[in-house]
């Protein structure tokens, strides 16, 4: 969604600016612009529809001269993709960009009578307000915290002003910001990728502050200006893992790193020899662990999925327990109840995301323990959640969630490992699942490896195609709800997931030979009800590819592709990758803008 950045040192700032807005670039966005302060305190604006390459020709042709500038990346709310919609905005003496929705924007509005606004945009009027409070001839803070006591909404702001070039100041509520402390600069950013290369320290800022960023200080405040004690964290990461590494794409990238991502997951919470898994970090007391009877996973898009998947293994496991996945878009608004001796899993790539945190906060409140099952160090899911676990996957920076899937699932089912054993759940279970979660990321590498030429003409085949079903049964069948979602998300064909034993119930009705309809099979004491869907969509004249670990049996369709692995429990997470390797060539087949898919947004930080 959209992102901030902010700089103030001694490099000049536009370069600063725009090399951040790229790291950023991946969240997606559709305009971008920045705002700079010259050396004679003139401000100066630049915006641009569509890339950052648009904005960057456009600097070129009037470049900034400044050391103290604010940049966004815009993902339309209010107001349509337009240059005079695009960040920053600047009312009087405020320039300010913003992240979040500012729900109480008509009201403002209309008390604001008095200001000629140029763009649709609930940011502008957060900038009016401002500067009502800033022509009273307070400090650009006090401006601030007073007009952000009137906000109702989330935001995340970086604000300058002429009259104050020796800082900027941030705030934020539900969007997240982090200030970069460098030598003699500071670099405000929405995501610590941005910081990369400038600097390791950082600061996070909670909700509810305020900073005020000068080149060799910050300092920061709640919103009635008390000081606050701050401390800076060091940003984990580098900037390889930003960048392609001589793929074409970061989606491909992130496919076929898997196997090495899995490692960190991994590392140091399975132990194959004892066949045990231990996942540090719960917070749960072994007396917790013991009593644990219900578990919620909550998540959204792949997150979700992931969850469901895992939900399954955590059935198997452990003998005692009901487990629930659900929606966070959803189950934040219902009237739920979580009996005594639950515990939430909330489970999310960014930690960022609106509704998950929502979801979150709503379970706290009801007085349930919240694990976070989250890849971002310091977001804020990780940060607000009782316990948990980072699953390590790396930057994910494609739009599209391929490794995080995999680390998610795995964790959880780390996870539900220990609870397992302290529950005394099926010890041969837990046993062979450690001992495939050991062989998983050769065998992810070498699933990978052996299957990309295959899939690359699988999707030259079916790119033309404008339809397609995923269906699959018990653990496949999350699969083919992530392998319809990756598909539709990268290559704009319509793609939908089913249980297999849904096919009857109603999708049959679409087979025909314009769709082609993908089975995940599994080998297992399903398979042939499994085939039966099969047969009843090729009968209908239905195109089929069919995933499969199944290497011995007589299977019909259009395209088989088999996995030839030792891995049985866990090969769902096989299949997942060939089809993740699907959508990608699809999308390439298609010319699509395979990291930053049209319309969507990596971390979805509006409701
Ligand atoms: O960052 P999160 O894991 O919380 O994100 C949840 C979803 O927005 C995300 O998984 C989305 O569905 C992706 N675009 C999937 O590829």
């Amino acid at each position: 969604m959209c992102g901030i950045v902010g700089y103030i040192g001694k490099k000049t700032a536009q370069d600063v600016l725009l090399t951040s807005l790229k790291r950023l670039e991946y969240r997606g966005y559709d305009s971008a612009g920045i705002a700079t302060l010259d050396d004679d305190n003139q401000p100066q604006l630049a915006r641009a529809v569509g890339k950052i390459s648009e904005l960057e020709q456009v600097v070129q042709q009037a470049p900034h001269a400044g050391h103290l500038g604010i940049g966004h990346t815009r993902w339309a709310t209010h107001g349509g993709v337009t240059t005079v919609n695009a960040h920053p905005h600047h009312v009087g003496d405020i320039w300010l960009v913003h992240n979040g929705i500012i729900e109480n924007y008509k009201d403002l509005k209309a008390e604001l009578s008095d200001v000629d606004f140029a763009s649709d945009t609930d940011t502008e009027v957060l900038a009016a307000l401002i500067n009502r409070e800033y022509t009273a001839g307070v400090k650009l803070q006090d401006a601030l915290a007073k007009a952000l006591k009137r906000v109702r909404g989330t935001y995340g702001v970086a604000v300058f002003s002429p009259r104050e070039p020796e800082h900027i100041v941030v705030a934020r509520l539900g969007s997240p910001l982090v200030i970069g402390v460098g030598q003699g600069e500071t670099i405000i950013a929405s995501d610590a990728s941005a910081l990369l290369g400038y600097t390791r320290e950082a600061i996070y800022l909670n909700d509810g502050e305020l900073a005020v960023c000068s080149r060799d200080n910050v300092d920061v405040f709640n919103l009635n200006l008390q000081h606050l004690n701050a401390h800076a964290e060091t940003i984990q990461g580098d900037l390889a893992q930003i960048q392609k590494g001589g793929y074409d794409h970061f989606l491909l990238k992130e496919i076929m790193e898997q196997a090495n991502t899995l490692q960190n997951t991994l590392s140091g919470r399975i132990d194959p020899q004892a066949g045990t898994m231990r996942l540090g970090g719960t917070n749960l007391s072994p007396q917790e662990l013991k009593t644990l009877r219900h578990i919620v996973i909550v998540g959204c898009g792949t997150a979700y999925y992931a969850g469901l998947l895992a939900s399954y293994y955590m059935e198997q496991l452990i003998p005692d327990i009901t487990v629930e996945v659900v929606i966070a878009s959803e189950y934040r608004y219902r009237s739920f109840h979580l009996p005594a001796h639950s515990v939430a899993l909330i489970v999310s790539q960014s930690g960022e995301t609106a509704d998950t945190l929502a979801c979150l906060r709503e379970i706290k409140k009801r007085g349930t323990k919240t694990l976070g099952i989250v890849n971002v160090v310091g977001s804020t899911i990780a940060r607000e959640v009782d316990g948990g676990t980072y699953v390590h996957a790396g930057p994910e920076i494609s739009v599209a969630s391929t490794k995080a899937f995999t680390a998610q699932v795995v964790a959880m089912l780390m996870f539900a490992g220990m609870v397992a054993e302290s529950h005394g759940g099926n010890k041969a279970l837990i046993s062979e699942l450690t001992q495939e979660l050991a062989m998983l990321p050769a065998e992810i590498d070498n699933t990978l490896k052996t299957h990309q030429q295959t899939i690359e003409q699988l999707a030259k085949k079916y790119a033309k195609f404008d339809d397609a079903l995923y269906l699959g049964r018990d653990t496949a069948y999350p699969v083919a709800l992530e392998g319809a979602l990756k598909l539709k998300e990268v290559s704009y064909l319509h793609a939908e997931g089913y249980a297999s034993g849904e096919l009857k119930h109603g999708p049959i009705a679409l087979v025909d030979e314009t769709f082609f309809e993908v089975f995940d099979i599994l080998d297992n004491w399903l398979f042939e009800k499994s085939i039966g869907g099969l047969h009843e969509v090729r009968a209908r004249g239905g195109k089929t590819i069919v995933f499969t670990n199944a290497t011995d049996k007589d299977i019909e369709a259009d395209d088989i592709v088999r996995l030839n692995t030792p891995i049985k429990h866990l090969a769902p997470l096989l299949l997942n990758n060939l089809q993740q390797l699907f959508a990608y060539y699809v999308a390439v087949q298609r010319g699509n803008d395979v990291d930053q898919p049209r319309n969507l947004a990596k971390s979805v930080t509006v409701e």
